[in-house]
């Protein structure tokens, strides 16, 4: 296998890339509490095993809603900037994440990676300029929006307002479409990105998945496990979190199978806190989805990578979605422009060496910058 890629490759690129690949995964609606290692009564093996052997964020907020928390991991940058901040774009809304803005994907791609992502997008599509093709990704599979049919992949907004959300790169991906179970289709296609893709130069994958975003729906043989579960929908919940844990395993093994993981940061986070009336719990924290309660707002986290100074801890610094866009496009080695004024910080070292937060980040506990949160939510 060695002498084919040095066979192939043109001179100067059979060298590994000194740029780690970038493995990012979002997660919808997956509660605080829906963790093994929050003491969920959910079994979560391999999210146990990354999360403990890399580094757990235990102070890690993200935004209440989908939209806002996407775009400000997108762009670095508060969604008051963006025009986001009102709620999730619609199906029917001619909104976008503004085309000035300099995505994430758009700066890795600039500094030398393949950028690609499967899963949800939701960060708008009324023309073509939105779609992630467009916004900085070489390839797109996935949907558009959310919580659409697990197995068909249509997306009903009110009734008889229906539409097909399945999407490879900017085409409806009706040929591709098997009907399979979006968790185990993502996970599939994720697989095919990497098994396609030269593991000595740098990828940026990011991988969205539908779960555990209502509508309830999962394979018969994940609720097994949880038959003492009376909660109907606790119990398909858990059986959809159990599923997303199989996937997080596949798709690691298969990061060590195709070379990757050796030079890897993988980060793990839900885009906002739980919805318990589909299933989810933030326990001890109140509050849920679409709240600015720590139930809301306070996420599930980790980083897991060979590349951690220190592993095996938990990160108590406050660590932001913002934090992502500064933190990535450094570690790939990509630059930064002074008047992109990012509200996110580069947390690398605090993640990574544990290092108390800097003065920037302290000045987030401010009591004055979380009242505007709150009155941007409520007005
Ligand atoms: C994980 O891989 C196994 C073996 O290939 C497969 O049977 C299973 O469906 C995969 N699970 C998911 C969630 O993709
Ligand atoms: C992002 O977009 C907003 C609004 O469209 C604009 O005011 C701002 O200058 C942009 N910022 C960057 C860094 O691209």
């Amino acid at each position: 296998v060695a002498h084919c890629g040095t066979l192939h490759l043109p001179k100067g690129l059979d060298k590994p890339s000194s740029q780690p690949h970038i493995i990012f995964i979002m997660v919808d609606d997956q509660g605080f509490r829906d963790v093994g290692y929050h003491g969920s009564e959910i079994k979560t093996p391999t999210l146990d095993w990354l999360a403990a052997t890399g580094v757990k964020l235990e102070n890690y907020y993200v935004q209440p809603l989908c939209s806002p928390s996407r775009s400000q991991f997108m762009t670095g940058r508060y969604q008051i900037h963006t025009g986001l901040q009102h709620s999730i774009i619609r199906p029917t809304q001619p909104n976008c994440l503004p085309l000035e803005n300099v995505t994430l994907p758009q700066k890795l791609k600039s500094a030398g990676y393949s950028t690609h992502m499967v899963g949800k997008w939701h960060l708008g599509f009324y023309k073509r300029g939105c779609m992630p093709t467009q916004r900085g990704f070489d390839t797109f599979f996935g949907s558009l929006l959310g919580s659409g049919d697990y197995y068909s992949h249509y997306k009903c907004d009110s009734p008889g307002m229906c539409g097909y959300d399945l999407h490879e790169g900017e085409e409806a991906a009706w040929e591709q479409d098997q009907g399979i179970y979006s968790t185990s289709m993502y996970t599939q296609k994720a697989l095919s990105v990497l098994a396609s893709h030269n593991p000595k130069r740098p990828i940026f994958l990011y991988l969205a998945f539908q779960a555990v975003h209502s509508p309830l729906q999962v394979p018969a043989r994940y609720l097994e496990r949880y038959k003492s579960i009376p909660n109907q929908q606790r119990r398909k919940y858990a059986a959809m979190v159990s599923c997303l844990d199989e996937a997080m395993r596949n798709l690691t093994l298969a990061l060590k199978r195709y070379g990757y993981y050796d030079n890897m940061v993988m980060v793990y986070s839900s885009d906002n806190g739980g919805q318990p009336l589909a299933g989810g719990s933030n326990w001890p924290l109140r509050g849920s989805k679409g709240t600015y309660w720590e139930g809301g707002i306070r996420a599930v986290g980790f980083v897991h990578s060979p590349l951690l100074t220190k592993r095996r801890t938990r990160c108590r610094a406050l660590i932001h979605i913002t934090d992502w866009y500064p933190t990535l496009v450094t570690l790939g080695e990509g630059t930064l422009d002074e008047n992109q004024s990012l509200d996110g910080y580069d947390v690398w070292e605090s993640i990574s060496e544990g290092h108390p937060p800097s003065q920037g980040l302290t000045d987030r506990l401010n009591p004055f910058t979380w009242s505007i949160s709150l009155i941007e939510f409520y007005i």
